[in-house]
């Protein structure tokens, strides 16, 4: 009795440190360093223009809210913190552009976004955000590099279901996946009927403009019960999270596109979505993955480009002084 009182409060003392962490360190903390918060805003704002130019659909002059405010983020970034942000900016303002000028488009918006890359040409950065031209390669096994470096998010289905067989052979493959302890916790649950993906995207929120063409939805999930001390109270988000990477490879091995979709829900829409997909309670969400035959033509996909090595990697080769 008495060790499973010490344990609630274990549970209590580690949620509260997790809410500390998070109130000190997330996007919005005047604690956090203004670059800092200011990189990720500019990265995730921009990421929206050139995912919207990587969509099959694509409306005219479309985010126009959203391309003023990355322009003026843009300028009131310092790249000297790290210039990925302002060239991301500056090359999906720039696809922007182009591809509304290649339609004869004109429009005062268009004219400011020309103006600022005009006036960013003296700083000399590269342009390294828009969108770039796919073809499905590297499925040769003597390439695997290549193969790795090939998988990009696809937002380009063709909306039908797949084959129970093929879908099985996606999450067989995906079953690689390593877990802590092998205790393999994490379950997956396939969606392929067009209302129920339907009521389950509207609860995601992330695949407008393509959410249409999703034929063929999973709900990654992993089993609380797989965890016992506090200690382990983030392990399901580990395990699902490589267990779904797993599943954007076996995609790509197979040849099918596939989409990772964010569930940064709140707890109400956890249970929400937990209802309409049929899920057990005691299951934690983990993502969605849209996937499925991409569509007959020219393959787009946002461009992503990613941090320079130095940014991410930190060799502690030598003795760490305290
Ligand atoms: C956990 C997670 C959630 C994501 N959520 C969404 C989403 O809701 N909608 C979307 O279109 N893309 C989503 N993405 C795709 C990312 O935008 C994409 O992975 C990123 O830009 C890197 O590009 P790449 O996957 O093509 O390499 C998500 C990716 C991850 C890993």
């Amino acid at each position: 009795m008495f060790s499973k009182a010490a344990k609630v409060l274990q549970f209590l003392s580690e949620y509260a440190q997790d809410l500390w962490l998070t109130l000190r360190y997330n996007g919005y903390s005047p604690l956090v360093e203004r670059n800092r918060r200011q990189f990720y805003k500019l990265i995730i704002e921009t990421h929206t223009i050139e995912k919207g130019l990587s969509l099959p659909r694509r409306r005219t002059l479309f985010g126009r809210d959203k391309v003023r405010f990355v322009m003026s983020a843009l300028d009131a970034y310092e790249p000297d913190f790290s210039p990925l942000p302002a060239q991301m900016a500056l090359g999906a303002l720039d696809a922007y552009l182009r591809f509304h000028r290649e339609q004869g488009i004109q429009d005062p918006l268009l004219d400011e976004v020309a103006a600022l890359l005009a006036r960013w040409q003296d700083r000399q950065l590269e342009l390294r955000g828009g969108i770039k031209p796919y073809r499905f390669e590297g499925h040769d096994p003597a390439g695997p590099v290549a193969w790795l470096q090939s998988r990009s998010s696809l937002r380009m289905f063709d909306g039908r279901p797949l084959p129970a067989e093929t879908v099985r052979q996606v999450v067989t493959l995906a079953q690689s996946a390593p877990s802590q302890c092998n205790r393999q916790s994490t379950q997956v649950h396939l969606y392929q009927d067009r209302a129920t993906i339907d009521a389950l995207l509207a609860l995601q929120g992330g695949s407008r403009g393509f959410s249409e063409n999703v034929g063929n939805l999973f709900v990654v999930t992993s089993e609380i019960a797989a965890w016992g001390g506090p200690g382990q109270r983030n392990q399901t988000y580990v395990d699902g999270a490589l267990f779904s990477m797993c599943i954007l490879l076996s995609c790509h091995a197979l040849g099918l596109g596939a989409c990772p979709l964010n569930l940064a829900v709140t707890n109400a829409v956890e249970r929400r979505i937990k209802v309409a997909g049929g899920i057990p309670t005691g299951e934690r969400l983990i993502m969605m993955i849209a996937f499925g035959k991409t569509v007959d033509e020219p393959l787009r996909v946002a461009a992503s480009p990613r941090r320079s090595l130095d940014e991410v990697l930190h060799m502690h080769t030598g003795t760490v002084s305290p």
